[in-house]
């Protein structure tokens, strides 16, 4: 007990010896956010996604190809992706889409034979992202080529 205050006290004075004392290298230290408690939060709003149940939405066009298409719905409550279950899977699944009258998964998805998906493709939203309609952080002056559909 008595050798840790001797280190603390150690530790205390090398600090000081360093030039600032302790209370002057903590009133250097700024937070984001400032120390007032009263500020108002920096952290933008939750947005809700544009898109409602699946079933109810055009598909959003593509603007280049290759795009991994935009999810148009809403993925809430619906979003589970772990290795016991893939919600995605439920709807737009091969032995399911027809059933739920959901688009069917690229074939680039599946392993050769086209049976099963590739566990490369298991994780659908390192790709495809769900909307909210949000200003963009920054300018973005990208124009997209027309219409880079599948059927066309
Ligand atoms: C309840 C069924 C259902 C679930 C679950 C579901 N989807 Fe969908 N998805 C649809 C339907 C139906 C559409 C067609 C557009 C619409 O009606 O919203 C669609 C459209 C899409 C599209 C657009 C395809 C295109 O050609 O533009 C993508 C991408 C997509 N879903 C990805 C996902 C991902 C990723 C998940 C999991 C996070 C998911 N979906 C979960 C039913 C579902
Ligand atoms: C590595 C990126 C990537 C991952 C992961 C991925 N996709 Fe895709 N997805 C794409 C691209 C790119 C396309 C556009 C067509 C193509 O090139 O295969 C596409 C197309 C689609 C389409 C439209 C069908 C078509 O032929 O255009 C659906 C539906 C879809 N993906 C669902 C899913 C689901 C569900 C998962 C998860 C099981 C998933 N994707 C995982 C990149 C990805």
């Amino acid at each position: 007990m008595k050798r840790s205050v001797t280190i603390v006290l150690a530790a205390a004075l090398a600090a000081c010896s360093s030039g600032a004392t302790v209370p002057q290298q903590l009133a250097a230290t700024q937070t984001l956010r400032g120390a007032d408690a009263a500020t108002v939060d920096q952290v933008p709003n939750k947005k809700e996604y544009v898109g409602k149940r699946p079933g109810r939405q055009k598909p959003i066009p593509r603007t280049f190809t290759g795009q991994p298409p935009l999810i148009p719905h809403a993925t809430t409550n619906f979003d589970e992706i772990s290795l016991e279950e893939n919600q995605c899977l439920t709807c737009h699944g091969l032995d399911v889409y027809k059933k739920k009258k959901s688009p069917k998964i690229g074939d680039a998805h599946l392993l050769p034979g086209g049976v099963a998906v590739s566990m490369e493709r298991y994780l659908c939203t390192t790709c495809h992202v769900p909307q909210v309609d949000a200003r963009p952080l920054v300018e973005n002056v990208f124009v997209g080529t027309p219409q880079q559909r599948r059927d066309q």
